[in-house]
Formats: C-alpha cells, sequence, structure tokens
C-alpha cells in the first residue's frame, strides 16, 4: 500500500512520461517533415523508451496496490524554429523530468518509502543517460550543424541509434 500523496505523485508521473511520449512522436514527425529520417527515427525510439517508462511506472503502482489513473494528454508543439532548437528543447525538457523524478524520491523519502526510493534509483540513472544523450546531439550539430552537408552526416549519425527494446517484450523492435 501506498500513502496517499505518494501514490498521487508517481501517478503523475505516468501522465509526464506519456507526455514525453507524445512529444518525441511529435518532434519525430517534425523530423520527416524536414526530409530526416535518421531524426525520425530517433525520435520515434526516444518515444518507446517514454512509453516503457510510463509502463514501469503503471506497472510498479498496481503492483503496490495502488490505482494507476490515466490523464488526458496535452497536444505537442508541432514544429520547431531548427532541429538545434528542438534538441535544447529536448535537453529542457529532460532536466524538467529529471526535477519531477528528484521530486519523487524526496516525497518517498519524507513517508519512509523505502521500495520506492529503490524503484525510483532506476529512473534517477536513467535521467543522467536523457540528459547526455540530447547534450550529445546538441554538440554534433555545433560541430557539423552549419558546414555543408553537416545536417545530412547529423541525420546519418541520429539514424545509427539502436532500437528501443519494446516494454513488454525484450527483443528489439523492427
Ligand atoms: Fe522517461
Ligand atoms: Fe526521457
Amino acid at each position: 500500500m501506498f500513502v496517499k500523496k505518494m501514490e498521487t505523485a508517481l501517478v503523475h508521473q505516468i501522465y509526464e512520461e506519456m507526455y514525453s511520449f507524445y512529444l518525441y512522436l511529435a518532434m519525430a514527425e517534425y523530423g520527416a517533415a524536414e526530409g530526416m529520417p535518421g531524426l525520425r527515427h530517433w525520435m520515434q525510439n526516444q518515444a518507446m523508451e517514454e512509453l516503457s517508462h510510463a509502463i514501469k511506472f503503471m506497472n510498479y503502482i498496481s503492483e503496490k496496490g495502488g490505482n494507476a489513473e490515466l490523464k488526458a494528454l496535452q497536444a505537442p508543439p508541432k514544429s520547431w524554429k531548427s532541429v538545434k532548437v528542438m534538441f535544447e528543447e529536448v535537453l529542457k525538457h529532460e532536466q524538467h523530468i529529471t526535477s519531477c523524478i528528484n521530486n519523487l524520491v524526496d516525497i518517498a523519502i519524507s513517508v519512509k518509502d523505502h521500495a520506492t526510493v529503490n524503484f525510483l534509483n532506476w529512473f534517477v540513472a536513467e535521467q543522467v543517460e536523457e540528459e547526455a544523450n540530447a547534450k550529445a546531439v546538441i554538440d554534433m550539430i555545433k560541430l557539423t550543424g552549419s558546414a555543408p552537408g553537416g545536417m545530412f552526416m547529423v541525420d546519418r549519425e541520429l539514424a545509427a541509434r539502436p532500437a528501443a527494446l519494446s516494454p513488454l517484450n525484450p527483443t528489439p523492435v523492427a
């Protein structure tokens, strides 16, 4: 069983992860519109990771006897000024998610919910990786993006991202 405050905060995180899923799908669509299939691939796989995060929260809430209630999603933006601006937004968004996770840990500690602290530790580590991934793409765009053919090279690099694992099946998503 959860302390109510803990359950409410964890349920809200399902929304945050699903909004991330939706945001990255919108960014994938922008990549397709910009003629960047590598960017679309990178963002669709990023979206799949966010879906798996939402499902991790849902499963954990259910396992502990809570109710993983789903909320309506806000529509994400449709376009960005440039691919660089878009990845700067990815970094800002991931920094926001990191603060959400940190806040959940603070609540779990305050209500002495050690199991939830343990569950959240995976996300603490994951957020370090998420922020680093966004920063790496921004750095790559800064290095090569403005050179002739630079964005073509960036797109090829983005295309090389390995496929995300399905949250329900530990084999790569085709
Ligand atoms: Fe996430
Ligand atoms: Fe993320």
